[in-house]
C-alpha cells in the first residue's frame, strides 16, 4: 500500500493507509459520490486524460462540485506518482463525494467534496490475457444512469461474486433481452469480421479502453457496430472479449459452461491486443 495519497477533504490520515471520516460521510451513508481506476504501466499513466474527463462528466451528472480544474487533478495525480516513486504497473484509486455533513438526503449546503487519491500495485493479467477467461451471464439490475462512474456498485459487487463463485473471471449483464456490459468491464462479440458492441447510452459506463478499441478497430479497418447483441448470439459467436483499466483487451472463451466458437482466443481480439499494448509502450509479456 502506498505511503503518499492525495486526500482533498476535512479528513485526516491516521497512519499509512487509514482515511478517517466522520460517520456522516456521503460516500459512506448513500454511495453519494464518484470514482475512476486509472491503469500505470512502469510508472506511467496510461489514458489520464480520458479518466480525468470522464470523472468531470460523473460530476456534472451527479451537481458535484469537484475542489481542483482537470489540470489541476492531472498534475497532483502526477504528484502522486512521483511520491510514491512508482515505477511498475499498478492503478491509481480516485473517488469524491459530496462530503462530510449531518445525514439528510438533500444535498447539504456549504459542504466541501471530500477527495482521495491512492496508488496501488497491479500487476497484467497476463495468464487470462493470453488463453481467455470464463464468464457467466447474469440480469442487469442496475439503475438507468450507468455512464455515471458511481460508487453505488451493489448489483456489480453481486454479479461479479456470482461469477466468482461459478469459477468464473465475469459476469455479462442482460437487459431486456440485449447484452449491456459486465459487472466491471465493457463486452463484445465478433462476428463475420466486425465486432459488436452495445451503443455508448445511459445503460453502460463509456469505457477509456472501449474508445481506444473503437480507434483500435478503425486503424485496422475492423467495422466497430454500435449494435447490442444478446445472449443467445453469443452461441454463433466467432469471438468474445471484453475491456477495462484493469482486464485491458481480455479475450473471453467460455460462456456458462460452453465454449465461444473454438474455446481459444480469436484472431481479431489478439490483433486488437496488439494495438493496445503498443497504445501503452508495452513490451510483449504475455506468456
Ligand atoms: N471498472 N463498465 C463498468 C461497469 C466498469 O466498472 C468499468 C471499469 C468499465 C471499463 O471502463 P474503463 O475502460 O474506463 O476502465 C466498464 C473499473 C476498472 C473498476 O471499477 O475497477
Amino acid at each position: 500500500m502506498s505511503v503518499y495519497p492525495i486526500i482533498l477533504s476535512q479528513t485526516s490520515l491516521t497512519n499509512r493507509d487509514t482515511l478517517t471520516y466522520p460517520f456522516e460521510e456521503r460516500g459512506l451513508q448513500f454511495g453519494d459520490g464518484i470514482y475512476e481506476v486509472i491503469r500505470i504501466y512502469q510508472g506511467s499513466y496510461y489514458l489520464i486524460t480520458e479518466h480525468v474527463n470522464r470523472l468531470f462528466r460523473s460530476a456534472e451528472a451527479i451537481k458535484l462540485d469537484l475542489p481542483f480544474s482537470k489540470q489541476e487533478i492531472t498534475s497532483l495525480l502526477h504528484d502522486l506518482l512521483t511520491q510514491n516513486e512508482m515505477a511498475s504497473d499498478g492503478i491509481v484509486y480516485l473517488q469524491a463525494t459530496r462530503g462530510s455533513a449531518p445525514r439528510t438526503h438533500a444535498f447539504p449546503p456549504d459542504t466541501p467534496a471530500n477527495v482521495y487519491a491512492y496508488v496501488r500495485d497491479m500487476p497484467r493479467k497476463t495468464k487470462n490475457l493470453t488463453n481467455g477467461a470464463s464468464a457467466i451471464t447474469e440480469r442487469d439490475t442496475r439503475w438507468e444512469n450507468c455512464y455515471i462512474k458511481s460508487l453505488n456498485l451493489l448489483p456489480n459487487v453481486l454479479a461479479k461474486q456470482k461469477a466468482q463463485e461459478n469459477g468464473s473471471y465475469e459476469a455479462i449483464l442482460e437487459r431486456d433481452g440485449k447484452v449491456t456490459e459486465c459487472s466491471s468491464s465493457n463486452i463484445y462479440l465478433v462476428k463475420d469480421g466486425k465486432i459488436y458492441t452495445h451503443p455508448a447510452t445511459n445503460r453502460i459506463l463509456h469505457g477509456c479502453v472501449r474508445m481506444r478499441v473503437e480507434q483500435f478497430a478503425a486503424d485496422l479497418d475492423i467495422p466497430f457496430v454500435e449494435q447490442a447483441f444478446s445472449v443467445e448470439d453469443i452461441a454463433n459467436a466467432d469471438e468474445l472479449f471484453l475491456s477495462s483499466s484493469t482486464s485491458e483487451i481480455m479475450p473471453i472463451v467460455e460462456v456458462d459452461s460452453n465454449q465461444v466458437a473454438d474455446g481459444l482466443p480469436g484472431k481479431t481480439t489478439q490483433k486488437l491486443q496488439s494495438a493496445y499494448e503498443k497504445d501503452a509502450g508495452l513490451v510483449k509479456e504475455r506468456i
